[in-house]
């Protein structure tokens, strides 16, 4: 990054992705959501943004002075910070004198069809809310902002909301959650059982293509979605069930919810009107096969999807060498390097 000789202050956040074991699909207002999702923050699969905080002279230029993806300018992710920024002056009204240049690198293939909105958008939300306390001349700490840093990073993309806090985070109101809000994630507020201590996520990369169906159409065509209302009422019992579930280390009632969710998720875009699909023959292929070999080897691994055709994985690292072992004989393409980011459940952003 050019440096400035009038640069106020330049930073730099690391913030993870995160995988949903509740879904959420659907949403209204100003980015909030239909139902409250729960999902595992993630270690590995991160983004890296820098942001260079300069004056600006003249309220009709942008906002985004420059943005690089990976080291090249990307002007398609500059419209779209610059859009999300203007949209947030009201409340980070600091922008206004402000231009930025944003650097952003991932931790994963850039086309390895990884869900990255999380991880981008939430390590924005840090460099944001840190610059503007250190702008002012206040220290910052991010145990005291988290709640906002969590709001600004869902402005920018909803799960992005559950990417700051962790291990597990819990984004949108639900009565037997205490703490819990649509405007922000929380992390697991109970005692979690130990049996959900170091879980790994390994995530299946089936293919690299940009998705046909985007999650903001997704998510607008659970509007009109034939079965939306008992969607959002199956996602809110399956909140209680899973949180009830991860206290107790029942593994098994996990397992079992984590999988109904990503199947009800491409179920309800199969649904939508109109209709799209975005698993492949290749997802299936390893559901099935994932099936049968955990009824023969009675081990606790179970999948889930985003929104793609991408398996994630997910078990304790206990049994991590059982299911490399399957792995090598079921699925041996997937040992290849490039096509499996070996992932696992995480502390949360860290300032670089
Ligand atoms: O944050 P968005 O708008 O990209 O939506 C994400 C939706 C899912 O990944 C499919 C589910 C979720 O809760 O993360």
């Amino acid at each position: 990054m050019e440096v400035d000789n009038e640069a106020l202050l330049e930073m730099t956040w690391r913030s993870p992705s995160n995988i949903a074991l509740v879904k959420y699909w659907g949403k209204h207002g100003r980015q909030l959501p239909s139902n409250p999702s729960i999902s595992f923050t993630l270690s590995r699969a991160f983004t890296e943004t820098t942001v260079l905080f300069t004056p600006r002279r003249d309220s009709a230029t942008p906002i985004v002075k420059s943005f690089l993806f990976e080291g090249k300018t990307n002007q398609a992710f500059a419209r779209r910070i610059e859009t999300f920024l203007q949209q947030i002056t009201d409340k980070l009204p600091f922008l206004q004198q402000l231009q930025l240049d944003i650097s952003s690198v991932n931790s994963f293939p850039h086309s390895a069809g990884i869900a990255s909105s999380a991880s981008a958008m939430s390590a924005l939300a840090l460099c944001l809310v840190e610059g503007r306390q250190r702008l002012k001349g206040d220290s910052f700490d991010l145990e005291d902002t988290i709640n906002e840093v969590s709001e600004f990073a869902r402005l920018g993309s909803g799960s992005a909301s559950r990417s700051v806090v962790a291990p597990i985070g819990i984004w949108g109101a639900h009565p037997d959650i205490p703490g819990s809000s649509d405007r922000y994630a929380i992390s697991f507020p109970f005692e979690l059982h130990s049996s959900f201590d170091n879980w790994k996520d390994s995530i299946l990369l089936v293919s690299d293509e940009v998705k046909a169906v985007s999650s903001s159409a997704g998510h607008q065509l659970m509007k009109n979605h034939p079965f939306a209302r008992t969607r959002f009422k199956q996602a809110r019992a399956n909140i209680r069930r899973i949180t009830v579930a991860m206290q107790q280390g029942d593994i098994g009632a996990f397992g079992t919810i984590v999988e109904e969710e990503a199947l009800t998720l491409h179920g309800l875009m199969m649904n939508s009107r109109p209709s799209f699909m975005l698993l492949l023959p290749e997802t299936v292929r390893i559901i099935q096969s994932l099936r049968r070999w955990r009824r023969q080897a009675d081990v606790p691994v179970y999948f889930t999807l985003d929104a793609g055709p991408n398996v994630h994985l997910l078990y304790p690292s206990t049994h991590a060498d059982r299911v490399l072992q399957w792995m090598e004989k079921e699925l041996p393409e997937y040992l290849q390097s490039d096509k499996i980011v070996r992932d696992e459940v995480g502390m949360g952003p860290v300032k670089v």
